[in-house]
Protein backbone atom coordinates (compact mmCIF):
# COMPACT_ATOMS: atom_id res chain seq x y z
CA UNK A 1 0.00 0.00 0.00
CA UNK A 2 3.16 2.34 1.10
CA UNK A 3 4.75 1.36 -2.44
CA UNK A 4 1.61 2.27 -4.12
CA UNK A 5 1.32 5.62 -2.62
CA UNK A 6 4.41 6.76 -3.14
CA UNK A 7 4.41 5.60 -6.62
CA UNK A 8 1.23 8.03 -7.66
CA UNK A 9 2.91 10.92 -5.97
CA UNK A 10 5.52 10.54 -7.87
CA UNK A 11 3.63 10.58 -11.06
CA UNK A 12 1.47 13.47 -9.67
CA UNK A 13 5.14 15.29 -9.50
CA UNK A 14 6.22 14.71 -12.78
CA UNK A 15 2.92 15.48 -14.37
CA UNK A 16 3.03 19.08 -12.40
CA UNK A 17 6.40 19.58 -13.93
CA UNK A 18 5.37 19.08 -17.24
CA UNK A 19 2.32 20.58 -17.18
CA UNK A 20 4.64 23.90 -15.63
CA UNK A 21 7.32 23.50 -18.36
CA UNK A 22 4.78 23.37 -21.32
CA UNK A 23 3.35 26.67 -19.57
CA UNK A 24 6.37 27.87 -19.42
CA UNK A 25 7.40 27.21 -23.05
CA UNK A 26 4.13 28.67 -24.15
CA UNK A 27 4.89 32.00 -22.63
CA UNK A 28 8.51 33.21 -23.28
CA UNK A 29 11.43 32.49 -21.28
CA UNK A 30 13.53 35.46 -21.22
CA UNK A 31 16.31 37.22 -19.43
CA UNK A 32 16.59 40.79 -18.30
CA UNK A 33 20.01 42.45 -19.23
CA UNK A 34 21.66 45.39 -18.00
CA UNK A 35 24.98 46.86 -18.15
CA UNK A 36 27.27 45.24 -15.53
CA UNK A 37 29.28 48.35 -14.67
CA UNK A 38 27.58 50.54 -12.35
CA UNK A 39 25.96 53.57 -13.98
CA UNK A 40 27.38 57.17 -13.34
CA UNK A 41 25.84 60.53 -12.83
CA UNK A 42 26.33 63.85 -11.23
CA UNK A 43 24.60 65.27 -8.39
CA UNK A 44 21.46 67.00 -9.65
CA UNK A 45 21.17 65.26 -12.87
CA UNK A 46 18.92 63.02 -14.66
CA UNK A 47 19.79 59.53 -15.63
CA UNK A 48 18.50 56.50 -16.96
CA UNK A 49 19.36 52.98 -15.87
CA UNK A 50 19.26 50.61 -18.48
CA UNK A 51 17.40 47.50 -18.84
CA UNK A 52 16.25 45.38 -21.53
CA UNK A 53 14.67 41.66 -21.95
CA UNK A 54 16.91 39.30 -24.19
CA UNK A 55 15.39 37.83 -26.48
CA UNK A 56 13.21 41.21 -27.55
CA UNK A 57 9.83 40.66 -26.30
CA UNK A 58 6.83 42.96 -25.45
CA UNK A 59 7.61 43.62 -21.71
CA UNK A 60 3.57 45.69 -22.18
CA UNK A 61 1.82 42.84 -20.00
CA UNK A 62 4.54 42.34 -17.62
CA UNK A 63 5.19 43.70 -14.16
CA UNK A 64 8.22 45.56 -14.08
CA UNK A 65 9.53 46.26 -10.13
CA UNK A 66 12.72 48.58 -9.84
CA UNK A 67 13.33 48.37 -5.98
CA UNK A 68 16.62 48.52 -3.58
CA UNK A 69 16.14 46.61 -0.77
CA UNK A 70 12.87 46.02 -0.32
CA UNK A 71 11.13 44.63 -2.89
CA UNK A 72 6.92 45.67 -1.32
CA UNK A 73 8.61 49.69 -1.23
CA UNK A 74 9.62 49.56 -4.92
CA UNK A 75 11.19 52.80 -6.24
CA UNK A 76 8.83 52.05 -9.12
CA UNK A 77 6.31 49.39 -10.33
CA UNK A 78 4.77 48.84 -13.44
CA UNK A 79 1.50 46.32 -12.90
CA UNK A 80 -1.35 45.48 -14.93
CA UNK A 81 -0.55 48.06 -17.86
CA UNK A 82 0.13 51.15 -15.38
CA UNK A 83 2.33 52.58 -13.61
CA UNK A 84 1.30 51.99 -9.55
CA UNK A 85 2.61 54.58 -7.38
CA UNK A 86 0.76 53.54 -3.84
CA UNK A 87 3.72 51.94 -2.24
CA UNK A 88 6.44 53.77 -4.20
CA UNK A 89 9.40 54.70 -1.87
CA UNK A 90 8.69 58.25 -0.66
CA UNK A 91 12.12 59.28 -1.53
CA UNK A 92 11.39 58.68 -5.00
CA UNK A 93 7.85 59.84 -5.46
CA UNK A 94 7.50 62.02 -8.52
CA UNK A 95 11.13 61.43 -10.00
CA UNK A 96 10.73 58.42 -11.85
CA UNK A 97 9.46 56.94 -15.02
CA UNK A 98 9.54 54.05 -17.73
CA UNK A 99 10.02 55.17 -21.14
CA UNK A 100 6.42 53.22 -21.78
CA UNK A 101 5.94 53.36 -25.29
CA UNK A 102 9.26 51.48 -25.17
CA UNK A 103 8.26 48.05 -23.23
CA UNK A 104 6.65 46.64 -26.49
CA UNK A 105 10.74 46.70 -27.46
CA UNK A 106 11.37 44.90 -24.36
CA UNK A 107 13.16 48.23 -22.74
CA UNK A 108 12.31 48.73 -19.23
CA UNK A 109 14.99 50.78 -18.36
CA UNK A 110 14.36 53.21 -15.35
CA UNK A 111 14.39 57.16 -15.79
CA UNK A 112 15.47 58.84 -12.54
CA UNK A 113 15.56 62.45 -12.35
CA UNK A 114 17.01 64.78 -10.53
CA UNK A 115 19.62 62.60 -8.95
CA UNK A 116 20.17 63.03 -4.78
CA UNK A 117 23.28 61.49 -3.10
CA UNK A 118 21.35 59.26 -1.00
CA UNK A 119 20.31 57.60 -4.99
CA UNK A 120 23.83 56.16 -4.95
CA UNK A 121 24.18 52.45 -4.46
CA UNK A 122 22.49 48.83 -6.19
CA UNK A 123 19.47 48.49 -8.18
CA UNK A 124 16.98 45.49 -8.45
CA UNK A 125 15.08 45.50 -11.77
CA UNK A 126 12.47 42.28 -11.29
CA UNK A 127 10.59 41.62 -14.67
CA UNK A 128 7.34 38.93 -13.79
CA UNK A 129 5.96 38.02 -16.76
CA UNK A 130 3.46 35.34 -14.50
CA UNK A 131 5.30 32.00 -15.73
CA UNK A 132 8.23 33.34 -15.35
CA UNK A 133 10.56 36.15 -13.77
CA UNK A 134 13.98 37.62 -14.24
CA UNK A 135 16.09 39.86 -11.83
CA UNK A 136 19.04 42.13 -13.01
CA UNK A 137 21.32 44.37 -10.29
CA UNK A 138 22.85 47.42 -11.69
CA UNK A 139 24.63 50.29 -9.36
CA UNK A 140 24.58 53.63 -9.61
CA UNK A 141 27.42 56.07 -8.34
CA UNK A 142 26.61 59.65 -8.05
CA UNK A 143 29.40 61.77 -8.42
CA UNK A 144 29.57 64.95 -6.67
CA UNK A 145 31.46 68.04 -8.05
CA UNK A 146 32.91 70.87 -5.86
CA UNK A 147 32.48 74.72 -6.82
CA UNK A 148 34.77 76.41 -8.52
CA UNK A 149 38.06 76.87 -6.48
CA UNK A 150 39.30 80.50 -5.02
CA UNK A 151 42.80 81.81 -4.97
CA UNK A 152 43.97 83.85 -1.99
CA UNK A 153 47.22 85.11 0.00
CA UNK A 154 47.64 82.85 3.17
CA UNK A 155 50.67 83.67 5.10
CA UNK A 156 51.71 81.72 7.83
CA UNK A 157 52.96 82.61 11.01
CA UNK A 158 57.02 82.62 9.97
CA UNK A 159 55.92 85.06 7.56
CA UNK A 160 56.21 82.96 4.23
CA UNK A 161 53.72 84.16 1.63
CA UNK A 162 52.15 81.64 0.32
CA UNK A 163 48.81 80.76 -1.70
CA UNK A 164 45.84 78.94 -1.13
CA UNK A 165 43.65 77.16 -3.83
CA UNK A 166 40.22 76.21 -1.75
CA UNK A 167 37.09 74.70 -2.81
CA UNK A 168 34.74 72.73 -0.89
CA UNK A 169 31.96 70.21 -1.94
CA UNK A 170 33.66 67.70 -3.58
CA UNK A 171 32.25 64.41 -3.52
CA UNK A 172 35.44 62.49 -4.18
CA UNK A 173 39.14 63.56 -4.09
CA UNK A 174 40.11 65.44 -7.29
CA UNK A 175 43.17 66.12 -9.26
CA UNK A 176 44.46 69.39 -8.78
CA UNK A 177 47.42 71.17 -10.64
CA UNK A 178 49.24 74.41 -10.45
CA UNK A 179 50.78 76.38 -12.94
CA UNK A 180 52.65 79.70 -13.24
CA UNK A 181 52.54 81.79 -15.74
CA UNK A 182 54.93 79.86 -18.32
CA UNK A 183 52.99 76.66 -17.60
CA UNK A 184 55.23 74.97 -15.38
CA UNK A 185 53.99 72.31 -13.48
CA UNK A 186 54.50 73.44 -9.83
CA UNK A 187 52.21 70.60 -7.91
CA UNK A 188 55.42 69.11 -6.44
CA UNK A 189 55.99 72.19 -4.54
CA UNK A 190 52.17 72.44 -3.25
CA UNK A 191 50.88 70.92 -0.38
CA UNK A 192 46.98 69.57 0.32
CA UNK A 193 45.05 69.43 2.87
CA UNK A 194 41.53 68.00 2.79
CA UNK A 195 38.41 67.60 5.47
CA UNK A 196 34.80 66.82 5.38
CA UNK A 197 32.02 69.00 6.19
CA UNK A 198 29.27 68.07 8.45
CA UNK A 199 27.52 66.51 5.04
CA UNK A 200 30.14 64.11 4.50
CA UNK A 201 32.02 66.65 1.66
CA UNK A 202 35.00 67.22 0.92
CA UNK A 203 36.65 70.46 1.71
CA UNK A 204 39.76 70.68 -0.25
CA UNK A 205 42.76 73.22 0.30
CA UNK A 206 46.11 73.66 -1.61
CA UNK A 207 49.31 75.47 -0.50
CA UNK A 208 51.79 76.81 -2.54
CA UNK A 209 54.99 79.30 -1.22
CA UNK A 210 55.47 82.52 -3.50
CA UNK A 211 59.36 82.74 -4.59
CA UNK A 212 59.25 85.19 -6.95
CA UNK A 213 58.08 88.48 -6.95
CA UNK A 214 56.07 88.22 -9.74
CA UNK A 215 54.11 85.73 -11.44
CA UNK A 216 50.94 84.44 -12.79
CA UNK A 217 49.41 81.13 -10.39
CA UNK A 218 46.81 79.57 -11.78
CA UNK A 219 45.32 76.39 -9.87
CA UNK A 220 42.61 73.52 -11.82
CA UNK A 221 40.94 71.05 -9.65
CA UNK A 222 39.32 68.26 -11.86
CA UNK A 223 36.75 65.32 -11.35
CA UNK A 224 38.48 61.90 -11.65
CA UNK A 225 35.37 61.15 -13.67
CA UNK A 226 35.68 63.42 -16.98
CA UNK A 227 33.22 66.67 -16.73
CA UNK A 228 34.16 70.40 -17.22
CA UNK A 229 36.76 71.26 -14.66
CA UNK A 230 37.22 74.18 -12.73
CA UNK A 231 39.78 76.48 -12.97
CA UNK A 232 41.07 79.44 -11.04
CA UNK A 233 43.91 81.53 -11.88
CA UNK A 234 45.80 84.55 -9.57
CA UNK A 235 48.07 87.22 -10.36
CA UNK A 236 50.76 88.34 -8.33
CA UNK A 237 52.59 91.56 -8.85
CA UNK A 238 55.54 92.95 -6.60
CA UNK A 239 54.88 92.86 -2.87
CA UNK A 240 51.75 90.82 -2.84
CA UNK A 241 50.20 93.73 -1.81
CA UNK A 242 47.68 93.84 -5.13
CA UNK A 243 46.57 90.96 -6.68
CA UNK A 244 44.13 90.13 -9.62
CA UNK A 245 42.26 87.13 -9.11
CA UNK A 246 40.41 85.92 -12.65
CA UNK A 247 38.65 82.58 -12.83
CA UNK A 248 37.28 80.39 -15.76
CA UNK A 249 35.81 77.38 -16.70
C1 LIG B 1 15.27 52.54 -23.78
O1 LIG B 1 14.62 53.63 -24.38
C2 LIG B 1 15.17 54.91 -24.04
C3 LIG B 1 14.28 55.98 -24.65
O2 LIG B 1 14.11 55.81 -26.01
C4 LIG B 1 16.60 54.96 -24.55
O3 LIG B 1 17.18 56.18 -24.19
C5 LIG B 1 17.40 53.82 -23.93
O4 LIG B 1 18.71 53.81 -24.45
C6 LIG B 1 16.73 52.48 -24.20
N1 LIG B 1 17.45 51.49 -23.41
C7 LIG B 1 17.68 50.26 -23.85
C8 LIG B 1 18.42 49.37 -22.92
O5 LIG B 1 17.30 49.87 -24.94
C1 LIG C 1 45.78 80.23 6.07
O1 LIG C 1 45.46 78.85 6.05
C2 LIG C 1 45.26 78.28 7.33
C3 LIG C 1 45.05 76.79 7.13
O2 LIG C 1 43.98 76.53 6.27
C4 LIG C 1 44.07 78.96 7.98
O3 LIG C 1 43.87 78.42 9.27
C5 LIG C 1 44.32 80.45 8.07
O4 LIG C 1 43.17 81.09 8.56
C6 LIG C 1 44.65 81.02 6.69
N1 LIG C 1 45.01 82.43 6.82
C7 LIG C 1 44.53 83.37 6.00
C8 LIG C 1 45.06 84.75 6.23
O5 LIG C 1 43.72 83.13 5.14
Amino acid sequence: MGAVMKVQKGWSCSVFFLLHMTHVAWTQIFQVVAPSSAVLVFLGEDVTLPASLSPVISAQRFEVRWFRDDFDSPVLLYQTLQIRPERQMQAYKGRTALFLKELQNGNVSLRLQDVRVSDGGLYKCFVDSGPWNEEVHITLKVEVLGGQPSISINSTKDQQTRLECKSDKWGTTPDLTWRDMNGVDLTSESSVTEERDNEGFLRVSSFIPIKQEFNVFSCLMRSKVPKPDWHAGLMVYGEYSEFMASSSY
